[in-house]
């Protein structure tokens, strides 16, 4: 029994030094130490050894497990090792190669135009404010002085999700939230995505306003003009022109439409202008009473003027672009054009 274990120490020692990878090295595991294997069969069968030997035997078939389990170990250690160091040589970084350059990114048009905006308004000490592009019938129309079937519903074709909510068609829902929940005076802003089932070259279903609200005592129409006056000028230069034409928006009374200097031909007149040397910018108005009132602010005490340009118009003509839904693809190749 005694040449069998030391056959078996001396085989297994060979075996484990022939192995080259790990998968050998396992199956020399199982053939000796694993539960079919010569050592496991000679510790089973104790009870066939003479009880005298038993013990010297059982001794000796234990050591050997250990040399055994130690040497296989060892081995795998070393293989692992070798390699990791086979796999950094491989993988070594040469700093010595031109990189790839870094591709570097640029604001959307839009986010330009409204980061500009934004900042002016900021200066002129109003607060920027966000709220639902899904609302209630009664903040995108009712409480704007809009009642159910009121013609001024046609001039926006709206995206009723059920009878009573919609997808907004303007961020003047924004004028209500705020009237209901900030105490006048107050000056805010708020831009926004609004919606609108119409679909051509020049309108999407998805576009952009601002709203502009500034609520306070004895403030009226020339107010609103000088403000927007300078508006103008920090968007488009000191020269920029601003011509104003009368309109109707049930929630401003008087209510008017703002022009400012083409800003392809600079006034001179051009296809997109229609030779007027004039584009249209924004509605604008003296916040009609009844509105104040439907939103809890006293319109004896207070009176307010309101403004809601859309910026997508502005972008597209001063980046010239031909379709508004260059502004919403997210193209790569349109982007970076427009960097
Ligand atoms: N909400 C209007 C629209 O989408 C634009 C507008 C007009 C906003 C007059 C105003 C305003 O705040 O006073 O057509």
């Amino acid at each position: 029994m005694n040449e069998k274990l030391d056959a078996i120490l001396k085989n297994g020692l060979e075996e484990i030094e022939k192995c080259t990878d790990l998968k050998a090295l396992d199956e020399v595991r199982v053939r000796f130490l694993g539960k079919q294997g010569e050592l496991t069969a000679i510790l089973r069968n104790m009870k066939e050894i003479p009880p005298e030997e038993r013990k010297n035997v059982g001794m000796k078939a234990n050591t050997i497990r250990e040399k055994l389990e130690n040497a296989l170990s060892e081995k795998t250690n070393k293989m692992e090792e070798e390699k990791l160091l086979a796999d950094m040589a491989k993988e070594k970084i040469d700093i010595t190669m031109p990189s790839k350059g870094v591709k570097k990114g640029a604001l959307h048009p839009l986010t330009r135009f409204n980061n500009k905006f934004m900042d002016i308004c900021v200066e002129m000490g109003f607060t920027v404010i966000q709220g639902p592009e899904i609302d209630t019938d009664y903040y995108n129309f009712e409480a704007l002085n809009v009642p159910k079937n009121h013609p001024a519903r046609d001039m926006q074709d709206s995206l009723y999700i059920t009878d009573n909510i919609l997808m907004r068609t303007q961020t003047s829902n924004m004028q209500v939230h705020a009237m209901e929940t900030i105490k006048p005076p107050f000056k805010i802003v708020c831009p926004g995505r609004v919606y609108r089932n119409d679909d051509d070259s020049s309108h999407s279903p998805i576009f952009n306003q601002f709203e502009a609200l500034v609520v306070d005592e004895n403030i009226g129409l020339k107010d609103l003009m000088k403000m927007i006056d300078t508006i103008l000028k920090r968007l488009f230069g000191e020269d920029v022109k601003m011509r104003v034409r009368p309109s109707y928006f049930p929630f401003t009374e008087p209510s008017i439409e703002i022009d400012a200097t083409c800003q392809i031909c600079k006034g001179k007149g051009c296809s997109l202008c229609k030779g007027s040397g004039f584009s249209e910018v924004f509605g604008a108005g003296v916040v009609n009473p009844k509105v104040l009132e439907m939103s809890g602010i006293d319109s004896k005490k207070y009176s307010g003027f309101a403004f809601g340009p859309g910026i997508d118009r502005s972008v597209m003509i001063t980046n010239r672009i031909p379709n508004i839904k260059y502004l919403f693809r997210n193209d790569i190749r349109f982007l970076k054009q427009m960097r």
